[in-house]
């Protein structure tokens, strides 16, 4: 059934979703397609432009959140190409001892990562396989080296599973990857809301990817809410992603773009704990 989930192929002239986010963000590894549909969506709202900003400093904030609480090991999911605050480069910053497994299954990514992320010392490694597939993720190699499940680890689903449909199950993903981990282990998880907006302008944003290799789900806080389950979401719970632990930060400034906490509210995020 696994074996049915097809690789994703190069098509510079279709838009893809992890090279989209790239060009949202500032960067270089990205084709015209993939700018024009993200200009489109500029163009529908104001705050779109720091939507794929608000969300990747709350990867930053939730990681090195984790990091002080003694995480060493991280297995992020849809890591995307290499950006603004990798997840090794926050986490080691606390715990330079920290050993994290990117997966992604898009070969650019993984290409890209490998030049760029990994290191000599083997604490860091890039996985191309399908989240669609945790067997196979928790049976490579890589994860099998890098990540020990008998100790905390921290799992990473931000700004993944609006690409995975209902039928393919998130809530299920989520389990399969969240159940072998131990106690004390954390799951770090942002997704993309419909919740507090118009019902035109989502329409509009989905009919932008849906010409994209990949789908969107917008979805509400309550379908958000239930992936967390079996563990404790800790303080401030699940806000829009520029609401997490933000004090002190660009976000909370007194000058503050207000379109950056409109982008914020496109995203709920959460950071929550497994308990003993
Ligand atoms: C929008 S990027 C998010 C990157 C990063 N997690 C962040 O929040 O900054 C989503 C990434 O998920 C990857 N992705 C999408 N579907 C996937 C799947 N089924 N298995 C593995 N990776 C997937 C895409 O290739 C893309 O690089």
């Amino acid at each position: 059934m696994t074996d049915a989930i097809p690789p994703v192929q190069l098509q510079t002239d279709r838009p893809n979703m992890a090279r989209m986010y790239d060009y949202a963000l500032g960067g270089k590894n990205n084709f015209a397609a993939d700018r024009a549909a993200v200009e489109r969506l500029f163009s529908l709202s104001p705050e779109n432009k720091y939507v794929p900003l608000a969300n990747r400093r709350f990867l930053g904030r939730a990681v090195d959140f984790a990091a002080r609480q003694g995480i060493t090991q991280y297995l992020d999911l849809g890591a995307g190409l290499p950006s603004m605050g990798n997840v090794h480069e926050v986490a080691k910053l606390v715990r330079p001892e920290a050993r994290v497994a990117y997966v992604d299954n898009d070969p650019v990514v993984a290409a890209h990562a490998r030049a760029l992320l990994t290191s000599a010392d083997a604490t860091v490694r890039v996985v191309q396989e399908d989240v669609r597939d945790p067997a196979k993720v928790l049976g490579h190699p890589d994860v099998v080296q890098l990540i020990d499940f008998g100790r905390p680890v921290a799992v990473l689903l931000v700004s993944l599973l609006h690409g995975i449909t209902d039928e393919e199950d998130p809530a299920g993903l989520v389990r399969a990857f969240t159940e072998v981990t131990a106690p004390g282990s954390y799951l770090i998880l942002s997704h993309l809301t419909r919740d507090g907006h118009p019902a035109d302008i989502v329409h509009s944003k989905e009919e932008v990817f849906a010409r994209s290799n990949t789908v969107f789900r917008y979805r509400a806080r309550a379908e958000i809410e239930a992936y967390f389950a079996g563990f404790d979401l800790v303080e401030p719970g699940l806000t829009p992603v520029t609401d997490w632990r933000s004090e002190g930060t660009e976000e909370s400034a007194a000058d503050a773009d207000p379109d950056l906490a409109a982008a914020g509210s496109w995203w709920l995020g959460g950071v929550a704990l497994k308990a003993g």
